[in-house]
């Protein structure tokens, strides 16, 4: 029996914070009831002490929004911690998602204090946030630089002080694969209370690893992991849903499975990417213009014999309608004939060679041949 992976998405969290995407109250909205169509299992809906905004948006969400957990982010202190559970009141499950840095760096430079008085503030919240929501979130901002001892040591007393699930972030993107699951492999050999609480995965993509640790992370037994759509966030971004998401489901042999409704994901991703003005790059994996565009003549004749022989996935499972043949230079004549086909356009295969000389005429002026110029060719062809 596959074994549950817990999908918590901050597209509205720490997606919104990227310059440019903020979205009004009733566009937050419009995202959340397409995440919750999704199949998401926890909806970050924003930082309310932040802004009379963000409060507001968290409000509406929680009303707007039935299936998915509710969770607002807080730090540490107990005005934060009001400001969340109030926005919270509507909400039929709400979380509170408060915590502090781990790391060194953060604790002498960011917070000028000690590890005692971090791990003392740490519970104090905790136990403050468990006071107003049952379900609390504690995270151990920048865990991916954090010394492993302290951090096993931190986890363990914020479980104790009642946290339902204990965020690992690797806040700055620093983590190898196998770093990160160590820390994670770590966690679970030293905290004495770990099966208390679920441990959640939280990445950024400093480094392009974001999807890579978020495995490596789940593979050492986290059972919740913290994903944006089409992977915005903070600088280079979080891990993408869409990419953990589908990698669970390509590598059945995991045992790992999600909530998500995967032939969603493309029409959120281009809400999502609409929404907040943030074009999905070409090659973006799964969600990409090019994610299933084949353009050179070797994988189209690969391609069209079986569409195994390139794709690891059916476009469909995604939510895109086919796969694409791009005819360009590098196409061959497979492509071409098949393309042809589709137009209502038979030929034999001496007169196809020569027609395929007179595309790759065209082609080498155009970036790409469509439709028009392919059957403008065959017309001429016809003609002659
Ligand atoms: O990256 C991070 O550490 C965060 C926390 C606030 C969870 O986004
Ligand atoms: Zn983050």
């Amino acid at each position: 029996m596959s074994q549950r992976v817990y999908i918590f998405d901050t597209t509205l969290r720490d997606g919104e914070q990227v310059p440019g995407c903020q979205l009004t109250t009733e566009e937050k909205i419009v995202v959340a009831k397409q995440l919750e169509l999704l199949g998401v299992d926890v909806i970050e809906a924003g930082f309310p002490v932040s802004s009379p905004g963000d409060f507001r948006s968290v409000v509406e969400i929680s009303k707007a929004v039935q299936a998915p957990t509710i969770c607002a982010l807080s730090r540490a202190v107990q005005g934060d911690i009001d400001a969340a559970a109030d926005a919270l009141k509507y909400a039929k499950r709400g979380r509170i998602h408060t915590g502090i840095g781990s790391s060194d760096i953060h604790i002498q430079h960011k917070f000028n204090t000690t590890r005692e008085k971090i791990i003392e503030r740490a519970i104090d919240a905790t136990k403050y946030a468990r006071k107003r929501v049952e379900d609390v979130e504690f995270y151990c901002e920048d865990a991916g630089r954090a010394d492993l001892v302290f951090l096993a040591q931190l986890v363990e007393a914020v479980i104790g002080a009642g946290a339902t699930v204990v965020n690992i972030p690797d806040t700055t993107g620093y983590c190898l694969p196998e770093e990160y699951g160590g820390k994670i492999r770590y966690i679970f050999e030293n905290v004495k209370n770990v099966h208390k609480a679920t441990i959640s995965i939280h990445c950024h993509n400093d480094l392009g690893l974001a999807t890579a640790n978020s495995l490596s992370g789940i593979r050492e037994g986290a059972r919740q992991v913290e994903v944006t759509m089409n992977g915005i966030g903070e600088r280079a971004g979080n891990t993408s849903l869409e990419e953990v998401v589908m990698a669970l489901q390509v590598h059945k042999e995991l045992g790992l499975e999600t909530g998500i409704d995967s032939t969603k994901i493309y029409p959120t991703s281009q809400l999502v990417s609409k929404m907040m003005r943030m074009p999905v790059q070409a090659n973006k994996a799964i969600v990409g213009r090019n994610a299933f565009a084949h353009s050179s003549g070797i994988h189209q004749d690969g391609f069209l014999k079986h569409s195994l022989n390139y794709e690891i996935m059916n476009p469909q499972d995604v939510g895109v309608d086919k796969s694409d043949i791009v005819l360009t230079a590098r196409s061959g004549r497979h492509a071409l004939k098949h393309r042809l086909e589709l137009l209502g356009f038979v030929f034999e295969q001496e007169t196809l060679n020569d027609l395929y000389a007179r595309f790759l005429e065209v082609a080498d002026v155009k970036k790409e041949v469509n439709d028009k110029d392919l059957v403008d060719l065959a017309k001429a062809t016809v003609a002659a």
